[in-house]
């Protein structure tokens, strides 16, 4: 069995006297590819921004490659490889998809980079960078390359948001909802684009189509009101009583 690479322990956020995640246990080993499910509020952002350094946590640790990461800034984790994407699109939609994903490379490679120093870098330098041009082949963006990215369709948009994730070379990706309002044939393109990604890294993947995630992830954490009520092989977490009872519509395909 592959070494742990990711762990939470109790990790707790409060908003007021809400406990948006409560006392969470999460591990991640190198390779693996885990789901995340649970219903509407149940927690699975707020830990996604927890892990990411989006919010600090009221109580436990983020434990990331053997270092405590509990305190450090979003691109600090970024740099040491453990990578998010946004339940809605992060992109900048009034640049191509070429910019897009030169921006992706550029902050990589000059990690700490603003946003400013981002929109003012010398792109054209990086157009003709090696993974820049291997994404846009393996995410299906070659025809889409000098396009606006407010002219993209949503699942065009969603591999693109992938791909320039996939550009900082993470260790660690963690996807929110990847394949939110996209219809049958653009979930299989996304569906593609991450078992691509199988082998390469690690992967946290939160869904709402739980079918969807069956065949691909290797183990399954239910989340309900903040925290853990299941974990373990797919098919036998969603036949657990609790997740039965508290998530009835965890095995619907509507859900
Ligand atoms: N910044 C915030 N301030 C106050 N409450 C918040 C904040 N962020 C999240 N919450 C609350 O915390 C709970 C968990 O929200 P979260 O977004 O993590 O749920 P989720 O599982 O991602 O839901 P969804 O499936 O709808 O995306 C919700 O009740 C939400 O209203
Ligand atoms: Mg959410």
């Amino acid at each position: 069995m592959s070494a742990e690479i990711l762990r939470t322990v109790d990790l707790t956020k409060r908003f007021g006297s809400f406990v948006a995640v409560d006392h969470v246990n999460f591990s991640l080993r190198e390779g693996e590819v885990a789901g995340i499910v649970g219903p509407n509020g149940a927690g699975k952002t707020t830990f996604f921004n927890l892990v990411t350094g989006y919010h600090p946590p009221d109580e436990g640790r983020v434990v990331y490659l053997g270092q405590d990461v509990t305190h450090a800034p979003p691109q600090h984790r970024v740099g040491l490889g453990l990578v998010r994407t946004f339940q809605l699109a992060s992109t900048f939609d009034a640049l191509s998809v070429l910019d897009n994903l030169v921006l992706a490379r550029f902050s990589r490679l000059h990690s700490g980079a603003n946003v400013r120093v981002l929109l003012t870098a010398p792109r054209r330098r990086y157009y003709d960078d090696p993974r820049v041009q291997e994404v846009l082949e393996r995410f299906q963006l070659v025809s889409q390359r000098d396009r606006l990215v407010r002219h993209l369709s949503l699942g065009e948009k969603r591999r693109l948001e992938i791909a320039m994730a996939i550009l900082s070379e993470p260790r660690v990706l963690m996807l929110d909802e990847p394949l939110a309002g996209l219809s049958e044939a653009e979930i299989h393109q996304v569906m593609d684009v991450l078992r691509s990604q199988v082998g390469q890294r690690s992967m946290v993947v939160v869904e709402h189509k739980v079918s969807h995630l069956l065949g691909f992830v290797e183990r399954l954490v239910v989340l309900h009101e903040g925290r853990v009520i299941a974990e373990g092989r797919p098919e036998e977490c969603l036949q657990d009583p609790e997740v039965r009872r508290s998530y009835w519509r965890v095995g619907a395909e509507s859900a």
